[in-house]
């Protein structure tokens, strides 16, 4: 079947032990040679998920399939699935070439046979002509790419990457966010990223799932999630956020900090109350009479590219705003925002009611364009 998810999560429910389970019913589609990312905190369920789709562990409840078919008591060596591990697992007794070599010599490959897939491995990670160093004389980064070189020399379907760079320093993160991508393009397998990291999740995935408390909280491309979020947890989790509590007074209308403000959110009931979320770059310093809202001044930080300026109203609410203009700490000032930059938030909204109602907004009635 064309377009057939290449995995697929079926209320998917996993409890170690009588431990409260990690997994709650969990529903997803993996298209193929997609780059996803599984983004959450730190215990959130991300490496169990790895695990379910590798086969190290199995569903308490519900089913997983793999091209259409179930997989849930296939056995890890029979999966169409490769690893490569938070700590990349390598043999330090072995040297590069053997790493790389170890699933085609149990597979009993022909001596030649390896050797050219071994070498196609290599030079796909820019690792040629390193066939025999040790890993102990290997940098993190050269590591890495053994690991992944490992990985793909067995012509998986789909590669799980259990936060491979989160043991690497920024400057050689950030160059092996770029080589991972462009890797994955250039071999065209599904990969399945696993980050705690916000930053490396929007800068490297077609599509990111969002993972809390046992649950999806939400799926969608890196700008969906970033301009969209569902909820309070996504808005505070990806980028930073300024969310306050407000009204709905009727749709294109919400209330906040005391004041009517034009919106393009609709779809509430009257008076509704809801959640606001401004992010700080969408918020622009001005002058009192101008300010949509007037705050003061708390504190100010210069990052480089801009200043981060954090402000109180005179309800006790923190706006933290990004501009390039510098504002005086102790200053009352106004900040001015577009209809475009509120985005409302309803309590408790599946996914797919909070999806259904932004495709009416995308559908259009002419308002707020
Ligand atoms: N084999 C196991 N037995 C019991 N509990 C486990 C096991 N593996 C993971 N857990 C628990 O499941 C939760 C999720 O773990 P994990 O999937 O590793 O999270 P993440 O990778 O998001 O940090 C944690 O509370 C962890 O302690
Ligand atoms: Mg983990």
């Amino acid at each position: 079947m064309a377009n057939q998810s290449i995995i697929q999560f079926k209320n998917v429910t996993k409890q170690y032990d009588s431990d409260p389970p990690v997994l709650k019913s969990v529903n997803f589609a993996i298209e193929r040679g997609k780059f996803y990312t599984l983004l959450g905190p730190s215990g959130c369920g991300k490496t169990t998920i790895l695990r379910l789709i590798a086969g190290f562990t199995q569903p308490s409840e519900g089913d997983i399939f793999f091209n259409g078919e179930k997989i849930n008591h296939v056995p890890a060596n029979k999966r169409q699935v490769n690893t490569v591990f938070q700590d990349y697992a390598l043999f330090p007794h072995l040297n590069v070439f053997e790493n790389v070599a170890f699933g085609l010599r149990i597979k009993k490959l022909k001596k030649e046979t390896i050797e050219a897939k071994v070498k196609e491995a290599l030079s796909f990670v820019n690792l040629d002509g390193y066939e025999t160093r040790e890993i102990r004389e290997m940098s993190g980064g050269q590591r890495q790419r053994v690991a992944i070189a490992r990985a793909i020399v067995n012509e998986p379907e789909v590669i799980l990457l259990d936060e491979p760079l989160s043991a690497l320093d920024l400057k050689l993160r950030t160059e092996m966010q770029y080589e991972l991508r462009e890797l994955q393009r250039r071999l065209g397998i599904t990969f399945i990223f696993v980050t705690h990291d916000q930053e490396e999740a929007l800068a490297m995935s077609d599509e990111i799932f969002v993972l809390n408390e046992g649950k999806i909280q939400q799926s969608g491309s890196p700008t969906d999630i970033y301009d969209e979020p569902i909820n309070r947890f996504v808005a505070d989790f990806i980028g930073e956020s300024n969310i306050v509590s407000g009204k709905m007074i009727h749709d294109y209308l919400v209330e906040i900090v005391g004041r009517q403000f034009d919106c393009v959110d609709k779809g509430f009931n009257p008076n509704e109350l809801v959640e606001v979320v401004i992010r700080p770059e969408d918020l622009e310093i001005t002058s009192v009479e101008r300010g949509k809202l007037i705050v003061r001044v708390d504190s100010q930080l210069f990052r480089g590219v801009h200043y981060e300026i954090s402000c109180y109203d005179q309800n006790g609410n923190e706006w933290l705003v990004h501009s390039t203009k510098k504002a005086a700490v102790g200053d009352e000032i106004g900040l001015y925002f577009e209809p475009e930059a509120i985005h409302v938030m309803r309590f408790g909204e599946t996914e797919e009611e909070f999806d259904k109602r932004l495709e009416a907004y995308t559908a259009g009635d002419g308002h707020g364009e």
